[in-house]
């Protein structure tokens, strides 16, 4: 990265806007090397020197990982007309660094989004021939049984002539056949919602609830995010 303005390298952790960072530094509680630094833009290279902030080191990625926990009514794009995309959720800080939805989810599903500006990573977790797990919980109008899971772990032909891999459907117990979890190693267009579909059992609601082995954070509410810890990107990590 080479050097950079102070009060931009703790904004580019999304902790802090540019105006906080500058007041913190201002106010002495941002350290380089141990020793306070209280103009906002003095130059530093975070690769090379210890930032620690109200006493916590900064951890410096060169990339960002955020985990959003989608909520319905936002599409999965970073531009859209009417101004209600996934990047609108996140604080302006973030917007800037590039950040891009990894894959989509339609406008009315929520869940687990991931969000980056790490290109290479982003496209293996999407790329057809890695088959990345993705788990989506379904409710459906209908009554799903044990002949729909055997039909997904053949693998649907859709009418549509969607050929689908082999899926796995588990009923949840307990709900009349109503509310599924649905595994997929692939994500064409509309796909839990058309696999379904085919099935008599349209969906009412979706949320992915995990991708590439990283779960939902249940204590994120709808709406929210937070980075990916390092054990998370670790998990990533394994599909480059
Ligand atoms: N499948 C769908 O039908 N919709 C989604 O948003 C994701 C997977």
């Amino acid at each position: 990265m080479g050097k950079e303005r102070l009060d931009k390298i703790l904004a580019t952790t999304g902790r802090w806007s540019r105006r906080e960072a500058g007041a913190l530094i201002r106010r002495g509680a941002v350290l380089v090397d141990g020793e306070p630094v209280r103009s906002p833009d003095t130059k530093t290279d975070p690769e090379t020197s210890v930032v620690t902030a109200e006493g916590e080191r900064l951890v410096w990625r060169r990339y960002t990982w955020v985990m959003l926990n989608k909520p319905a009514g936002y599409l999965s794009a970073t531009e859209d007309g009417r101004g209600t995309t996934v990047l609108d959720l996140l604080p302006r800080e973030l917007q800037r660094q590039g950040l891009f939805p990894v894959g989509r989810l339609d406008k009315d599903t929520e869940g687990l989004l991931l969000l980056t500006n790490e290109g290479p990573l982003a496209h293996a977790l999407l790329s057809p021939k890695r088959h990345v797990d993705k788990v989506y919980y379904a409710r459906v109008d209908g009554c799903l049984n044990e002949g729909d899971c055997a039909a997904f772990a053949d693998g649907l032909s859709l009418s549509d002539g969607l050929e689908c891999l082999p899926a796995k459907l588990e009923i949840l117990p307990g709900t009349g056949g109503t509310e599924a979890l649905v595994t997929l190693r692939e994500g064409k267009f509309h796909q839990v919602k058309r696999m379904l579909a085919s099935r008599g059992a349209p969906v009412v609601y979706l949320e992915r609830v995990q991708m590439a082995g990283l779960e939902l954070d249940r204590s994120l509410p709808r709406g929210d995010f937070r980075f990916l810890t390092e054990n998370e990107l670790a998990i990533l990590q394994k599909f480059v």
